[in-house]
């Protein structure tokens, strides 16, 4: 696990854009993993912007969602897959069916989950997977308490992720109680994690995902397991740490052959 703290969320997203450049530029069928809130923004900026003035190109890559709410409308905005397409793909040259996510209106919602993890795996599984973190420590929506080698299934939202989410919806009411998401074993076997916080109010949970025990009661400390996460902090996330100044000493004397 490497921590590296940067200025801002500008700093990361560009970071961050170059470890998925270099996987585009040298994977015949890169899978990317892709996350919807916030966090993600100024990544997905970063990359929509090397796409139109660099010709990054994403025509030879695929992608997966990590979660979809479970019966918004197939029409409403929020659903993650529109989410993802406003924000990201309708950008970028992918093919038309090359980014996938779970279907939250599917008539078998177990099915539903059974399928999509077999669609993960039948793609050769996620090169580079982008997560953000809850307040609650979630990480995609698995929840305190997830199994920490859960597969994709349902899982209902914790009171606080449904009011950190309101912001979306005309009230916390309308932000749905249940989802599909890829659980804790599958955002594992991605071959690179990179988890992104920025902001003074993720700064409780990044410190007990970072260095507190391993545990489901603070589901993203799965990233201590995984055997290639880089965790990308603006200082206002990382300020609750405490071996701060160890990974400031480690990002400084990164040896440049070293790639992230
Ligand atoms: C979204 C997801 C969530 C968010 C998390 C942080 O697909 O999986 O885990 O990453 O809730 O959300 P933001 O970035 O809006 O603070």
């Amino acid at each position: 696990m490497e921590v590296i703290v940067l200025p801002g969320a500008a700093e990361i997203g560009r970071l961050a854009a170059d470890v998925i450049e270099r996987v585009l530029k040298a994977q015949p069928a890169p899978v990317l993993g892709l996350a919807t809130g916030s966090t993600p923004e100024p990544l997905y900026g970063e990359l929509i912007r090397r796409h139109r003035a660099e010709g990054l190109s994403f025509a030879h890559a695929r992608a997966f969602t990590l979660d979809e709410y479970v019966g918004l409308p197939e029409d409403h905005p929020q659903r993650y897959a529109a989410v993802i397409r406003r924000g990201l793909t309708d950008h970028l040259d992918l093919k038309p069916d090359a980014v996938q996510g779970p279907n939250g209106s599917a008539a078998d919602l177990l099915a539903e989950c059974l399928r999509y993890e077999q669609a993960i795996v039948d793609a050769g599984g996620v090169d580079v997977q982008i997560a953000g973190i809850g307040s609650d420590g979630h990480i995609a929506f698995n929840e305190p308490g997830s199994s920490l080698t859960s597969a994709t299934r349902l899982k209902t939202l914790t009171k606080r992720t449904r009011a950190d989410n309101a912001r979306f919806f005309a009230n916390a009411d309308e932000v749905p109680q249940h989802v599909i998401t890829q659980g804790l074993g599958t955002i594992l076997r991605s071959r690179h994690l990179l988890l992104i916080a920025t902001g003074a109010a993720k700064a409780p949970a990044v410190a007990r995902t970072v260095e507190g025990p391993l545990a489901a009661s603070c589901p993203a400390s799965v990233v201590q397991l995984h055997p290639h996460a880089t965790v990308l902090l603006d200082e206002a996330a990382a300020a609750q740490l405490e071996h701060g100044d160890y990974y400031a000493e480690v990002w400084a004397a990164r040896p440049s052959w070293q790639p992230l």
